[in-house]
This record gives C-alpha cells, sequence and structure tokens, in this order.
C-alpha cells in the first residue's frame, strides 16, 4: 500500500497526543503537518503540545495554529478532563521550538488547492472550526481532500451531555458547515470510541515494548479517570480510532448513513442525529459512520506503532 498524504487537525489533549504517536508510527500515512484547534486547551497550548510529543518521538513536523474559539461563540476548553496543560501533567520537556506563523487555515488552503484531487486524507479530532473556516473562506479547497476522519459525535448517549459529545458540542455551527459540504466523511463516534478501552492489560503491552513513546502512551492511559459508565475498566481512546480507521479499514465496520447536527441552542444542542434507521423520505446519506473496532486488534497494532 502506498501512503496517502495526511493532516491532523486536532486540540492536544491525552488522546490527541496519542494520535500524534499512532500517525509517526504508520507508514500507511505520509504525516505532512499538524493543525491546531482550541478545544481540550487552548490553541497555544495545544501547538506547546504537539511540538512536545513530537519532541518526545524525535519527530519533526510543521505545527500551524488555527481556530481559538469557536465560530459563534468561545470554546469551554477541555482542560478539566485532560489535566491543566492537556497532557494530564505528563513530565515532559518545553517545546523544542514555536509553532509555525501561518495560520492553520492558510495551511490547509494553499496545501489542498495545490494537490491532485481526492489525494490529502484529513483527520478532525477537535472542534471541526478549523475545517469549516477552510470550507467557507476557500470551498474550492475541498477538491483536494480525500477521506475527513472525523472523531466526534454519538449515536447514543454524548459525553458533554446527554445528547452531545465534546468536539461537536464545542462548535457545533462549525460541524453543521463541515456535514453539509458534501465531503467523503469518515465520523468516528463515542459509540465506536468507547469500545477502545486503556485497560490494565494493554497498559502492560505497552510498557513492555520498552520505548519511551509506548511508555509515555502508557502513563496517559494510566492516569485516565477510571468511571463507573465503563466498569472501571479504564479510559475510552477516542482520537487514535479516527486514525486507526484510515490506516486499517478493515479493523472497523459501520453504515453509509444521514447525519444531521443540532446546532439550535437548545437542550440537545451539539446532537449528531444518526438515522442510523434510514427512511426513503429522510435526509441523503452524508457520512460513513462506524460503530464497531475490533479493540484487541486496535490496541495490539498500536502497541507496535507508537
Ligand atoms: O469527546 C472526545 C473528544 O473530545 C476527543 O477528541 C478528546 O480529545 C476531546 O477533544
Ligand atoms: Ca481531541
Amino acid at each position: 500500500m502506498t501512503s496517502r498524504r495526511f493532516i491532523l487537525d486536532c486540540d492536544p489533549g491525552q488522546d490527541d497526543a496519542i494520535a500524534i504517536l499512532l500517525a509517526l508510527g504508520s507508514h500507511e500515512l505520509a504525516f505532512e503537518a499538524i493543525t491546531i484547534v482550541a478545544g481540550n486547551v487552548g490553541a497555544d497550548q495545544g501547538a506547546a503540545n504537539a511540538r512536545r510529543i513530537l519532541d518526545l518521538a524525535g519527530a519533526d513536523r510543521p505545527i500551524y495554529r488555527g481556530a481559538p474559539r469557536a465560530l459563534l461563540k468561545p470554546y469551554d476548553l477541555g482542560e478539566r478532563f485532560h489535566g491543566g496543560d492537556g497532557l494530564m501533567g505528563l513530565d515532559l520537556p518545553p517545546p523544542s521550538r514555536p509553532p509555525e506563523a501561518e495560520h492553520a487555515v492558510s495551511f490547509l488552503a494553499r496545501t489542498l488547492l495545490a494537490a491532485e484531487p481526492g489525494s490529502i486524507d484529513l483527520a478532525c479530532v477537535g472542534p471541526l472550526t478549523n475545517l469549516a473556516l477552510l470550507l467557507i473562506q476557500y470551498p474550492d479547497a475541498a477538491r483536494g481532500l480525500g477521506r475527513v476522519a472525523i472523531m466526534g459525535g454519538a449515536i447514543g448517549l454524548g459525553n458533554v451531555s446527554p445528547a452531545a459529545e465534546f468536539n461537536i458540542h464545542s462548535d457545533a455551527a462549525a460541524a453543521a458547515v463541515v456535514f453539509s459540504a458534501g465531503l467523503d466523511v469518515i465520523l468516528v463516534p463515542l459509540d465506536l470510541t468507547h469500545q477502545a478501552l486503556g485497560t490494565d492489560a494493554r497498559i502492560a503491552a505497552l510498557k513492555a515494548t520498552g520505548r519511551p513513546t509506548a511508555l509515555a502512551v502508557a502513563e496517559l492511559l494510566a492516569r485516565y479517570p477510571r468511571l463507573e459508565k465503563f466498569n472501571y475498566q479504564g479510559g475510552p481512546l477516542h482520537d487514535p480510532c479516527a486514525v486507526a480507521a484510515l490506516i486499517w479499514p478493515e479493523m472497523v465496520s459501520g453504515r453509509h448513513v444521514a447525519v444531521e447536527i443540532d446546532a439550535s441552542g437548545g437542550p440537545s444542542h451539539g446532537r449528531t442525529l444518526v438515522h442510523w434507521w434510514p427512511k426513503s423520505t429522510g435526509p441523503r446519506p452524508n457520512a460513513l459512520v462506524l460503530s464497531e473496532i475490533d479493540a484487541d486488534q486496535f490496541y495490539h497494532h498500536l502497541s507496535n506503532r507508537v
């Protein structure tokens, strides 16, 4: 398999950091750049965290800061879930260098406009503000996009409310723009990521590799709160599942259905309305919504790649 050109849009974030390491370690992806959106932490902190993770891996990729806030309102940052610095207090040196001066949306536009049609895969694992801004300001740039894997939403219950998942809820207006743009969207919702729990056995397997990057992943997983809703077995590893869906499509399954976004501001604001049982009178399918992952296979490969 030849490598696919790949860009990661993220808000590092504990699981974003692991997604960066998985992408770095996967020959199937020609990992070109990281764009940052505020979400778990502010854009500056997110850019610094991305550089700290690249430094840990001895890797160098350009990092471009993007939206510091959602389209319609400032974010309610998710720092409470990822520790004040966004990496759960992981003991890493300060970043070796600052992010690029160019804005993420400008970088994405010039890169995609110059690319062969459909040649660049994108994973969005934070709020969708950068992608929405790109589509609004440079609609022709979408031509360069191949698969767009989005970690977000839920077929069932959300995580920031019964209705909504954090990334979509953080900027529901941006999500509405993205899901109506006709992109080749692969949605990786909580229903899938909640199958990928960082259990003690999986942490032990990462530790057994002895690699500093894998040890850091093990430590991040170990620091994840053990919640009743996961039977205290371990935390769900959200963002790397979106990268895995691009690397190992055979590891996941789902349906091509319609997804609508509730951006109403009401009690179900941020909901992904997934038409899992489509009706002929319903909206047209606009995403491959994934509902299953082979979690054992995922962690086996993760341990070999990070
Ligand atoms: O709801 C999970 C998502 O929100 C993940 O991307 C996590 O990093 C946070 O951004
Ligand atoms: Ca994230």
